[in-house]
């Protein structure tokens, strides 16, 4: 039996419970991984908060879509998208479902190698906010010698997409509170603070005018000053307002009706992801840790809004 933590009705953290559960083995094309780190995202939350529908038959809803871990059984068949997968290979698994547990069995296309150079807990938090990272800025065509920018950028997927389009020669202009501009300013970005005239700081930093926007937090003020700013709708994306972002005719990523899944694009991203954190080009945040037992405590954490870089749970 293994420890899993799963959503046992639709509403606040309170929701959460610590169950055990017999994994079994691996079907063909399948992989069962011991796992070290799960990443917290917040659509983790925000699936059994209802946001997404509340269908009682998904209760007991498994949780967490991505982890770190060790593998211990391999099905027939089942070849990753770097090749074949051994037992004791260390990995990181994204798109999974039901990471929140000790152990899980997963798809073997959702498993990937874990560079060596980070951490468990590190390796964690890459592959959800770095796929859609890298989604919203091949959506929005970002290039070297663009300014860019980026609504929420000391968050999970802000921190990330801050470093890849660095990295890619653009100029981030980067929307955050204070306490984060240090840490901004490390990666490469110039950190601007969000709220009442955020559109005159950015255009006194840019007055030449911005070449694309991503929004990576969902407010009114994200989406309202990248229209103001930016002409072309086409360079404007948002990752969490999509309903939102459809009506003004921006790009919307992701789940929900209307908005572009991008699947292609970040399951490809995974790969690269992967080489990047191997050659030391983008590093992950880790915000806190808490045992798997308290995914209830680490969820009151994330729904703050208000972390900077990733929570991950430890079996
Ligand atoms: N569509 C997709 O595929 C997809 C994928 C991943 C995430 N998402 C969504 O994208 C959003 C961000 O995800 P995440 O994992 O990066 O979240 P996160 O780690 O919780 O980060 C949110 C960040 O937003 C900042 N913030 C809060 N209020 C702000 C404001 N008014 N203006 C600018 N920044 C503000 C916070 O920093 P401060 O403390 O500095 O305010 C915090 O660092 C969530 O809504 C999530 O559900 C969507």
């Amino acid at each position: 039996m293994v420890v899993k933590v799963v959503a046992t009705a639709y509403g606040g953290p309170e929701v959460l419970a610590v169950i055990d559960e017999e994994v079994g083995l691996p079907s063909p094309g399948e992989v069962l991984i011991d796992v070290r780190a799960a990443g917290t995202n917040p659509i983790d939350y925000k699936l059994y908060a209802g946001n997404m529908g509340s269908d009682p038959s998904q209760l007991p809803m498994p949780l967490g879509l991505e982890a770190s871990g060790v593998v211990l059984a391999v099905g027939a068949d089942a070849v990753g998208p770097m090749g074949e997968i051994h037992i004791g290979d260390e990995v990181i698994v994204y798109p999974a479902r039901g990471t929140y547990a000790e152990q899980v069995i997963v798809p073997a296309s959702a498993v990937v190698r874990k560079p060596a150079n980070v951490t468990f807990e590190e390796a964690a938090g890459l592959l959800l906010t770095g796929a859609t990272a890298v989604h919203a800025l091949t959506a929005t065509g970002v290039l070297a010698g663009d300014t860019l920018v980026i609504h929420g950028a000391s968050g999970g997927v802000g921190l990330i997409a801050v470093q890849l389009a660095v990295a890619k020669g653009a100029r981030v202009i980067a929307t955050a509170g204070e306490s984060s501009h240090a840490e901004l300013r490390r990666l490469g970005a110039e950190p601007v603070v969000y709220g009442e005239g955020l559109a005159d700081r950015i255009r006194d930093l840019a007055p030449d005018g911005v070449d694309a926007a991503i929004d990576a937090v969902g407010t009114d003020e994200a989406l309202d000053v990248s229209l103001a700013l930016l002409a072309d709708r086409s360079r404007i994306a948002t990752i969490a307002a999509g309903r939102r972002g459809l009506e003004l005719g921006v790009k919307s990523l992701g789940v929900g009706p209307g908005s572009d899944p991008g699947a292609e694009i970040r399951a490809a991203a995974r790969l690269e992801l992967v080489r990047l954190v191997e050659e030391g080009a983008i590093e992950i945040r880790v915000a806190s840790t808490y045992p798997l037992a308290d995914a209830a405590a680490a969820h009151r954490e994330l729904a703050s809004g208000h972390t900077h870089g990733k929570i991950v749970l430890l079996p």
